[in-house]
């Protein structure tokens, strides 16, 4: 595990922004798993900022989300569909036909599950997924349990879950109750994982996820076992390590 710790925020995203802008340029064809969340904002603000300096051009590359809402009208402010518009696709050259988000409004949300691992394996390896992390030590929406699921998936957002991801809406009972997500296998399979975590309220969890046993009751303590990881911290969630 590469572990960095930051003392500022800017300082952290222009890390994270310069890994992935590193490897599209290395490989303009790489396949990028992608995260919603607060975490990532800033980072995506330094990728458009270097796409613009016009160092860095994503029109061959191939972009997969880890998760969306069931539910959520894809206008919809909070759908990740359009959180990735607005913080990242409007302003990069990444075709829309090469970004893939699970589609949280299909009729069949188990076929539509099929329908991602597929596009996931046409696509080959996932070359860098970027992860936030939850509080509860989920990855993507994948939540504790006593036993995880490789692929895409349909979960039962915890409770825990929708009151953190309730700041988002006017109230609670419009936080969705479900959501389709990767699985941890398919997130393991990444080449390389970017975990990026901020907050002193995440400091408890990180020192869980990756000091603590590996466990389903910590997903994120799967990310042990992977060859490549690479973790992101500012000093408040490193502050336990
Ligand atoms: C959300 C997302 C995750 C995200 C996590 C942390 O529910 N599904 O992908 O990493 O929770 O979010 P935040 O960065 O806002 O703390």
């Amino acid at each position: 595990m590469n572990l960095l710790t930051f003392d500022s925020h800017e300082k952290l995203h222009e890390s994270g922004a310069s890994i992935i802008t590193g490897l599209v340029q290395t490989n303009p064809r790489a396949v990028l798993g992608l995260a919603t969340g607060g975490t990532p904002v800033g980072i995506y603000e330094e990728i458009v900022k270097s796409y613009q300096r016009g160092v860095v051009r994503f029109n061959q590359a191939t972009s997969f989300n880890l998760d969306e809402y069931v539910g959520l009208p894809e206008e919809h402010a909070e759908s990740y569909r359009n959180y990735m518009n607005t913080h990242l696709f409007n302003h990069i050259d990444l075709p829309r036909s090469q970004a893939h988000i699970p589609d949280g409004n299909s009729a069949d949300p188990v076929e539509e599950c099929k329908r991602y691992d597929e596009l996931l394996l046409t696509a080959g390896q996932i070359d860098l997924q970027l992860l936030g992390l939850g509080h509860n030590g989920h990855i993507g929406f994948n939540e504790p349990d006593h036993a995880l699921i490789s692929g895409t998936h349909v979960v039962e957002l915890r409770e825990e879950t929708r009151k953190a991801n309730a700041r988002f809406f006017d109230s609670m009972d419009q936080v969705p109750t479900h959501a389709l997500t990767m699985g941890v296998g398919t997130i393991l399979k990444a080449k390389m994982i970017l975990l990026v975590v901020k907050g002193a309220d995440k400091a408890e969890i990180v020192h869980r996820a990756l000091t603590g046993p590996i466990t389903t009751d910590c997903p994120a303590s799967l990310l042990q076992t992977h060859p490549h990881l690479v973790v992101l911290l500012d000093s408040e969630a490193g502050r336990l390590l």
